[in-house]
């Protein structure tokens, strides 16, 4: 098969009637597939049960004197803070361990330091005119509902393969209405891509006017290699601490992808200062969050070489996963030059970029045939992608065979969509 752009418009028209025959015939199967949230699997889910039968007696509930079924210990048992600081590369003193889910420590992160501000605010948020808020695009779209929900203006940053373009980024630090930047550095939501060395020393190292700029370091895949080995990522808040940049920096960080989704533990990272002030904070709101899950979690993950040993579990499950889609897209479109897409190494996303102007009608083609993604723009601030090409792919939860079929459907959804464009403007 040739590249559409060297098909006649004969040639184009065939091909579109063939591809229309194909997909007719895919929505005569009314499959129900879902390619749409990064989550683990069933196998993946698997490999943990252990841990749900690890504290069976009220002896195995004692961490050293703490009993964790009570009340207490507001910052996080010992044990689990050395654990993050361990993963992260940080100090225990550094880490505040929390719930169920880093995302909500970081809503309420941005949620205090809009209604009582941050340690080095001169006010709360709440009293400016103006707050702006970047945001490397294509990113989290819940990174990117937070910051619209408390109205922040959010100025997109062009994503490159080393990270956030980061002429940018240090241009729009000189602006005091800009109060933070939201950064996935380790494969990142949804493009896969790690920061290189650089760009993480030009973060650690930016020269912000607002003294209370909010660096989130959201460091959700720190360990999820599922492609190659295992790569010690630098530790960001020694890297800021060191520029000059003690508070600016608060990473996060969770075991939703090690261990259960919504029941693993989750931790927030900055300077001991930070963490002192944020924990008095935090103190109203709540007395003490879930030992009993911070020290089952401790006992069944036990160290950072312990848990990238059950991480390489999680990689050979995952990572056939990623194969299938990746060689139907290889197989299937790369000859037709009408898209291109990420091979990521880690992280729970392939991000594919179709030719522009087509991502919502190949996406409602999809649904159309039973197969659900993330809507299309959701990678953008305010649900807005100004090429409307970005399509994230989560191919963790469909069984390689349901995967087959998915990716089949998107082939030709992709197809479909890049033939009535380019007939268009034939
Ligand atoms: C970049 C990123 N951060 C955070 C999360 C959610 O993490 P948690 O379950 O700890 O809230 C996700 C989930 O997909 C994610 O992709």
């Amino acid at each position: 098969m040739k590249p559409y752009s060297q098909m006649t418009k004969a040639e184009l028209e065939t091909e579109q009637e063939h591809v229309l025959s194909l997909l007719t015939d895919a929505r005569e199967l009314h499959l129900k597939l879902d390619m749409s949230r990064g989550k683990p699997c069933k196998e993946q889910l698997d490999l943990s049960m252990e841990m749900l039968t690890d504290l069976a007696s009220a002896k195995d509930c004692l961490a050293g004197e703490t009993d964790v079924r009570n009340y207490g210990v507001l910052g996080g048992l010992p044990e689990a803070r050395a654990y993050f600081a361990e993963l992260l590369g940080t100090t225990p003193d550094c880490v505040f361990v929390g719930g169920n889910a880093s995302l909500q420590l970081m809503y309420d992160l941005i949620s205090k330091a809009v209604t009582h501000g941050l340690k080095n605010s001169p006010t709360p948020w709440k009293n400016r005119k103006t707050l702006r808020f970047l945001c490397p695009a294509p990113g989290y779209d819940r990174h990117f509902r937070i910051t619209e929900s408390f109205g922040f203006d959010m100025i997109p940053i062009a994503m490159t393969e080393h990270g956030p373009d980061m002429d940018y980024v240090e241009q729009w630090v000189k602006d005091p209405d800009v109060v933070g930047m939201w950064c996935c550095p380790k494969f990142s939501n949804p493009d896969g891509i790690v920061y290189d060395d650089e760009t993480v020393r030009r973060i650690a190292a930016l020269q912000t006017a607002a003294p209370d700029f909010a660096l989130i370091w959201d460091n959700a895949y720190v360990i999820h290699e599922f492609d190659t080995e295992y790569r010690e990522f630098p530790d960001i808040l020694s890297l800021a601490d060191a520029a000059g940049n003690r508070d600016m920096v608060y990473e996060f960080a969770s075991t939703s992808k090690i261990t259960f989704p919504g029941a693993g533990i989750s931790c927030m990272a900055s300077s001991p200062e930070n963490i002192a002030y944020l924990t008095k904070l935090i103190g109203v709101q709540t007395i003490g969050f879930d030992k009993i899950n911070q020290l089952r979690h401790v006992r069944f993950l036990q160290s950072k070489q312990h848990t990238l040993e059950l991480m390489q579990k999680h990689a050979a499950i995952l990572k056939p996963h990623f194969d299938v889609v990746l060689d139907a897209l290889e197989t299937e479109i790369a000859p037709l030059e009408i898209a291109r897409w990420t091979k990521p190494k880690g992280g729970y996303f392939i991000s594919l970029y179709a030719m522009p102007g087509t991502a919502k009608k190949t996406l409602s083609l999809c649904k159309e045939a039973g197969v659900t993604m993330t809507p299309a723009g959701a990678t953008y601030p305010k649900g807005q992608d100004p090429f409307d090409s970005n399509i994230r792919i989560a191919p963790s939860v469909p069984s390689v065979e349901e995967l087959r079929e998915a990716s089949r459907i998107l082939c030709l959804c992709l197809r479909l969509t890049a033939l009535d464009q380019l007939l268009k403007l034939t």
